[in-house]
């Protein structure tokens, strides 16, 4: 069994993180989103992983590599332009072989990884199984309509009008099949060879088509909310390690992973939290729920519930909430203290906050 991880996509609805940025990459508890997905396919069994890059193909291979780290082989394959998920599937086609594979999209997030969803369908072998998850706002995804039997009758890509709550999560098990119903499909109104279409066309075809319902969480992190929920989430499960230097003043309290040569003077960590490797906090408290990447310094400042990439500063900012700061971002006081602020900064970014008002 092989793996097809798509990692293509321009990820517009993470500007501007994604626009030096690709959006796979994006950390959730200071480990990209994409190496998650990696990791629980290994943990499947599976190490021949195909991986579809666009635009961004450098920035994904430089972060994945030759696999060595992560227990993986990657193989690398170039989507020219990003023209749907069943194009991407198709452009793998090669390397796919007749082999039945997992495919993965690299942006999506599950609790409890697919190892069951693997054995179930190696043991039955259907034409495809899908996962799907209740959901409050269907409309967004691809969504199944189930009979009352549990067979699959339909399935649409973001219906206006859903038929269930029901929404399509982006890692899906399939024969070779897949590829010859990928083939036969018309490009959708958004202009895409859409995946949703091509299952479709295997439910027409009278082909086994499963579904089993995801009970864990299930993280889109396409948007600055729902990735600071997913960071969330993910860090309600890290385990406390001090590796780093507190001083006589500092405190750390509960589950907070401090890598090593990060530096704590006067401050105070609360976690949920991750304190990237080289960090420097002085005089500030970080509150639950926070992640800051490698060598960002945080001097008299207050930051809670916010996910902070690598090598940037934050400079007397007294309570920052909620929001979502790219590389090298650079934000300093001036003077004047509105009680909480809300930013979502791109790489590169600077800001200061006015004086008065
Ligand atoms: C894609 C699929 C959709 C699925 C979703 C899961 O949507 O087309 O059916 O529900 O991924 O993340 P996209 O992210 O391309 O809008």
């Amino acid at each position: 069994m092989k793996a097809l991880v798509l990692a293509g996509g321009a990820g517009t609805r993470l500007r501007p993180l994604t626009h030096t940025s690709a959006k796979q990459l994006v950390p959730i508890a200071n480990k990209p989103i994409l190496f998650y997905g990696l990791e629980q396919i290994r943990d499947a069994g599976i190490t021949d992983i195909g991986i579809i890059v666009g635009e961004t193909r450098a920035e994904i291979e430089a972060a994945v590599g030759d696999g060595t780290a992560l227990g993986i082989r990657p193989t690398y394959i170039a989507q020219d332009a990003p023209l749907g998920l069943a194009h991407a599937l198709l452009t793998a086609a090669d390397f796919l072989g007749d082999d039945d594979f997992v495919m993965f999209l690299g942006d999506n997030l599950v609790e409890g990884g697919i190892t069951e969803a693997v054995a179930t369908f190696t043991a039955d072998r259907p034409d495809a199984q899908l996962l799907l998850k209740r959901v409050p706002d269907p409309e967004r995804f691809g969504v199944a309509e189930l009979s009352a039997t549990g067979d699959i009758v339909r399935l649409v890509e973001k219906p206006r009008d859903p038929a269930s709550d029901l929404a399509l999560v982006g890692i899906y098990l399939f024969t070779p099949a897949i590829l010859d119903a990928a083939r036969r499909i018309e490009p959708s109104a958004r202009g895409e060879l859409e995946i949703t279409d091509a299952i479709q066309r295997l439910v027409d075809d009278g082909a086994r088509v499963r579904a089993t319902l995801l009970e864990g969480w299930w993280l889109d992190t396409g948007k600055k909310d729902e990735l600071l929920d997913a960071n969330r989430i993910v860090l309600a499960s890290v385990q406390r390690r001090v590796e780093g230097d507190l001083d006589d003043e500092s405190e750390v309290v509960g589950d907070v992973v401090v890598e090593a040569g990060a530096e704590l003077v006067r401050s105070t960590v609360r976690g949920p939290a991750v304190i990237g490797a080289d960090c420097r906090i002085v005089d500030s408290f970080i509150g639950p729920f926070t992640s800051i990447g490698a060598r960002t310094r945080i001097e008299g400042s207050e930051v809670d519930f916010s996910v902070i990439l690598e090598d940037c500063v934050v400079r007397g900012v007294s309570r920052m909430e909620g929001s979502l700061l790219g590389r090298n971002v650079e934000l300093s006081r001036t003077r004047r203290r509105p009680a909480a602020h809300r930013f979502m900064l791109g790489d590169h970014s600077q800001v200061e906050i006015e004086e008065g008002r």
